[in-house]
């Protein structure tokens, strides 16, 4: 019994040593501790044995299943080690490949524009406010002296909901929700969105931005709205910039004006950029009407101010040389990948 047993542990091992892979190690473990294996057939001849040699011989049995058992585990280890650094060696990575960009976002350059022209007001203690896109006639009209039979509301062709509610034409009509709430002195930016019945083409688009400006307080003289608005155009679009107030009419403002700033591409000789004129206009400006005041409960005798519009996408296009606004919305990558 015992030499069988010596035996059978033997040629296990050898089985074990030379096995080729997992699956032949795996048989070995049927074919010696298995339940039909021969070191389980063993064990059922323990009946033969003499009753006081079991014991003996029993230990011996669990002796070499364990030293199989051992063995198998260890051949087990060792092989998977093995198929593991085998697939290091051949599947190698090349770290030092530079990795492909994950490409990100793009900020419009109608955002750009507009945050600079924020910082530039913010710097001069302004507040950025909002008002409603979706708006009453009154706001965008008649509380700034556009009556229904003014000319002007004809001019801005303008998209009405019903009677009484528009969609905003200007962010004129934020300056009148800024009075109403009665606060003194104001020092106000209101940028947003404005709509007009318009065809798109180079410089045309139904839906556009403005960014509203106004300063309400006690002695604001027109010298404050020509040295707020050149240090602005200064700021914006460079140190050697000039600028020329041109008479105008805005039914809101008295006196009235648009602000031209020399060309920055030719310095004002007269180029493309700017039509061969060396001037290119960027806003309409002026003194707030005392009647506009009035209407919405501030004492022209006490409180003057001024007030200006400009149009986002034209100092967004000036900015960056964009030749046709049609650029700003089509949202096509390879132009906003630019910015
Ligand atoms: N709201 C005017 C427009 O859309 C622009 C404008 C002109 C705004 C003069 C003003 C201003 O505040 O004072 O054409």
């Amino acid at each position: 019994m015992k030499d069988r047993l010596q035996e059978i542990q033997k040629r296990a091992f050898s089985q074990i040593e030379t096995a080729g892979g997992l699956d032949s190690l795996n048989e070995v473990r049927v074919s010696v501790l298995g339940k039909k294996g021969e070191l389980t057939a063993l064990l059922k001849g323990m009946k033969d044995v003499a009753a006081e040699e079991r014991p003996k011989i029993g230990a011996m049995v669990n002796e070499a299943r364990a030293k199989i058992e051992e063995k198998i585990a260890e051949a087990k280890q060792a092989m998977e080690r093995e198929e593991l650094e085998r697939r290091l060696a051949t599947e190698t990575i090349d770290v030092t490949l530079p990795a492909k960009r994950e490409k990100i976002g793009h900020r419009h350059p109608n955002t750009i524009a507009l945050e600079e022209v924020e910082k530039i007001f913010i710097g001069m203690g302004y507040e950025v406010v909002e008002g409603p896109e979706v708006e009453y006639d009154y706001y965008n009209f008649e509380a700034l002296n556009i009556p229904d039979n003014h000319p002007a509301k004809d001019e801005q062709d303008t998209f009405f909901i019903n009677k009484d509610i528009l969609l905003r034409t200007q962010t004129s009509s934020v300056q009148v929700h800024q009075m109403e709430r009665g606060r003194l002195p104001i020092r106000m930016i209101a940028p947003g969105r404005v709509f007009r019945a318009d065809e798109v083409d180079a410089t045309h688009s139904p839906s556009f931005h403005q960014i509203e400006g106004m300063v309400i307080d006690k002695h604001i003289t027109f010298a404050d709205l020509k040295g707020t608005l050149s240090e602005f155009a200064k700021e914006m679009f460079g140190e050697d910039t000039k600028v020329k107030f041109r008479p105008h009419h805005f039914p809101f403002t008295e006196p009235s004006a648009e602000v031209d700033v020399s060309c920055f591409k030719c310095g004002g000789k007269g180029c493309r950029f700017c039509k061969g004129e060396g001037w290119i206009e960027i806003l309409g400006c002026g003194q707030i009407h005392p009647h506009v005041l009035e209407m919405s409960g501030i004492d022209p005798e006490e409180y003057t101010g001024f007030a200006f519009g400009v149009g986002l996408e034209r100092i967004a296009l000036l900015k960056y040389e964009i030749d046709d606004m049609r650029l700003l919305y089509e949202n096509d990558i390879r132009f906003l990948n630019q910015f």
